[in-house]
């Protein structure tokens, strides 16, 4: 009976390009999909973007887009690179879609009936610039262990210290640089601590249960705590407005945490393949499916899909995965990937930069194993073993054997040898191989399957077509021999068709032959059969073909094709317009009110020592809050005259370390660029204005 299964790939946050550490998984689970296929089960491979949450909100309006263009955007960058690495899922959706949605909301509803939600109030950053919470991402400031500047509020790059955003010493909004203030707020929270859940998932993710690799089930016994002793904390599923996501449905201005429906996109994902497909959604998910469900995640976040993801799927009536399988980090010639050195490689890159994307499935197929372990990418390595695996030694069988079966037999094989040693420990080894891609062991199936061609190289070696081409009355020979060498080709081919489906295709056509199964390594072609004309199937990779992908990716060199049609537009527009306007290109509305103008009031106004042309000014903003504002002024006034009067300041200008000290802002003055009428003047509102107040 084959099997029915359903496969995902972490859902990749749709505001960045997809690089190859991304690739390592959607490569591996890609393979073993084929894999599933082609040896005769249903396996549906789903994925979609993981559209939600404060980064993304950002970003857009860092760009001047929506968040929903934003995300249409992205989709289209990572299906496009997908497909360029032949990762061929049945569906790739968004989590932005209403299948999503309908899901999320029936979860949470149930949690909800058995008990395992409730709220609390929380302590939390507010940005009172920007008017939200801060994300701990978005919380920068000195770190409380070593006292490294700009870290992150979440952990350290400089000691690897963790901590709670509250503990950096003069925290900042990453976001508008300002200081961000404590503030309470009623969030949601799934009683993950619950006893229902620290049984359930005691059992689920033990050893015995054989869900998880070793190490991740070790570790769970880590984060759930010694029998007895319950380590579970429940987990905050809501975010307040302003937010990108699904509102909560009776929690109006409180919004799902992107994590809540991020695994909830592969049921959307799902669910919307069903209906276009007539498949049977509820075959899948009820509580006794008799199918398999696997997710492929990186190891960092392992919690969220062996804690989270399982607690909820049980408590609110649905099947748990079957499997959870959790690989490793990618490294770049033994270092973690870097921009500066040109390693953090786009998907986007390499292919632009020609290089064959079958190369790179074929290399990680040969690091990849079944443990968490990392895997690296070395570069030199890369061009050796593609050269010499892929070309040299399996292509090598065609391109030898090939011409002559054209040339001097009509197209037409002889019978193979059914007998020959090297054939039959290709069919002998196939269930061994089978066995390995299942596990996903590729590194010992690419491993045993180049051992095999090796095997199937020395025999043409021993009997040298090219020799006895040259002979006469030598053509049996010569016939049996190319046919037993493309019998070996087609019988390689079908091991290494999950790695290489572009290059099998080929093969296919070439051979003239059906789509190959796994079943075929268990047949021979018949006498006579005909085959096609032999297209060259690979060209070697170049070295300078990588040197020029790390040079197309140092960061300073390496602006996308996004960028840079952005950037040309904007200096075509800008200079379009300055040739013969004497006004500054139009921004639109958002753009104007992106810049937070105050009423403010200097309360001091002082010289800077050592400065031709700065004065030093504090400013009263309101809400008892000051500004340190280093304004260029002092050649048209005399500090003592500014105290006590009014002005406009720039509140949401990134703080600027001079010389001097810190600047917070700027103030508003307007000057006459042509020189024509020389001097600064400084702006001032009608009466009535008071420090504090929005200018717009
Ligand atoms: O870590 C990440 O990139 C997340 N976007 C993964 C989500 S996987 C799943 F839960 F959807
Ligand atoms: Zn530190």
């Amino acid at each position: 009976m084959p099997r029915k299964i359903l496969v995902t790939s972490a859902l990749p946050y749709a505001n960045g390009a997809i690089h190859l550490g991304h690739l390592v998984e959607y490569i591996q689970t890609d393979i073993w999909v084929r894999f599933q296929k082609m040896s005769g089960n249903e396996c549906w491979y789903v994925c979609a973007d993981d559209t939600h949450g404060t980064p993304i909100m950002l970003r857009a309006e860092k760009e001047g887009i929506t968040p929903e263009q934003l995300i249409a955007r992205v989709h289209g960058e990572h299906s496009r690179d997908f497909a360029g690495f032949h990762v061929g899922f049945d569906n790739y959706y968004s989590t932005h879609s209403d299948e999503t949605r309908d899901c999320a909301n029936n979860i949470y509803g149930k949690l909800k009936s058995a008990g395992l939600i409730e709220t609390r109030t929380i302590e939390q950053y507010y940005d009172p610039v920007k008017q939200l919470f801060l994300p701990d991402r978005f919380i920068k400031g000195e770190c409380p262990k070593c006292g490294a500047k700009d870290q992150y509020g979440d952990n350290c790059e400089s000691c690897g210290a963790a901590y709670a955003p509250t503990d950096l010493k003069d925290p900042y909004s990453a976001i508008s640089g300002a200081k961000p203030e404590l503030r309470t707020s009623e969030h949601y929270f799934f009683k993950l601590s619950d006893p229902r859940c620290e049984t359930f998932l005691r059992q689920y993710t033990s050893r015995d249960n054989g869900v998880l690799q070793n190490e991740a089930a070790n570790k769970m016994q880590e984060w759930l705590g010694a029998p007895g002793e319950n380590k579970l904390t429940d987990w905050d599923i809501s975010r307040d407005a302003p937010y990108f996501g699904f509102e909560i449905p009776d929690a109006p201005g409180k919004y799902f945490y992107v994590w809540l429906d991020a695994p909830i996109g592969y049921m959307g994902s799902f669910k919307n393949l069903c209906q276009r497909n007539g498949l049977d959604f509820d075959e899948y998910f009820k509580p006794d499916s008799k199918t398999e469900l696997y997710h492929f995640i990186g190891k960092d976040i392992l919690y969220f899909h062996a804690l989270f993801w399982p607690a909820e799927l049980a408590h609110a009536g649905f099947r748990t995965p079957t499997k959870i399988f959790a690989h490793g980090f990618l490294t770049v010639d033994g270092a973690k990937m870097s921009k500066s050195r040109g390693t953090f490689i786009t998907a986007e890159s390499y292919l632009n930069t020609g290089l064959n994307p079958e190369w790179l499935r074929y290399y990680y197929a040969a690091k990849l194993s079944a443990t968490m372990e990392d895997i690296d990418l070395n570069l030199d390595d890369f061009c050796a073993r593609v050269n010499s695996d892929l070309v040299g030694k399996y292509v090598n069988i065609a391109s030898r054997s090939a011409g002559f079966i054209a040339k001097r037999f009509n197209g037409q094989l002889a019978p193979a040898a059914a007998d020959l040693p090297a054939i039959k420990s290709i069919q002998e080894a196939a269930a061994r191989v089978a066995e390995l891609y299942e596990a996903r062991e590729f590194g010992k199936a690419m491993r045993e399957i180049m051992a095999l061609t090796d095997a199937a190289n020395q025999y043409v070696d021993s009997v040298k077509p090219w020799e006895l081409a040259k002979q006469e009355g030598k053509e049996v020979e010569l016939h049996a021999a190319c046919s037993n060498a493309l019998n070996l080709f087609r019988l390689l081919s079908v091991l290494l068709k999950p790695i290489l489906p572009v290059v099998v295709a080929k093969v296919e056509k070439f051979l003239n032959i059906a789509p190959l199964a796994w079943t075929d390594t268990q047949s021979l072609l018949a006498a006579g059969h005909a085959i096609n004309t032999y297209e060259h199937l690979m060209t070697r990779v170049d070295p300078k073909q990588i040197e020029k992908l790390v040079e197309a990716n140092k960061e300073s060199l390496a602006p996308t094709q996004e960028q840079q049609s952005q950037q040309r537009h904007a200096e075509h527009q800008q200079n379009e317009v300055k040739a013969e306007s004497p006004w500054e290109p139009f921004c639109n509305i958002d753009d104007f009110m992106k810049v937070d103008l105050r009423i403010a009031r200097i309360a001091n106004a002082e010289h800077v020592e050592g400065a031709d042309k700065l004065v030093r000014l504090t400013l009263d903003v309101g809400n008892n809050e000051t500004r340190n504002v280093f304004a260029g002024i002092k050649a048209a006034y005399d500090p003592a005259q500014l105290i006590g009067r009014l002005t406009v300041m720039v509140a949401n200008l990134a703080p600027r370390k001079m010389k001097f000290g810190l600047s917070e802002g700027m103030v508003l003055a307007a000057s006459d660029s042509t020189g024509k009428t020389p001097g600064i003047f400084l702006l001032s509102p009608d009466s009535g204005a008071e420090p504090g107040m929005r200018v717009k």
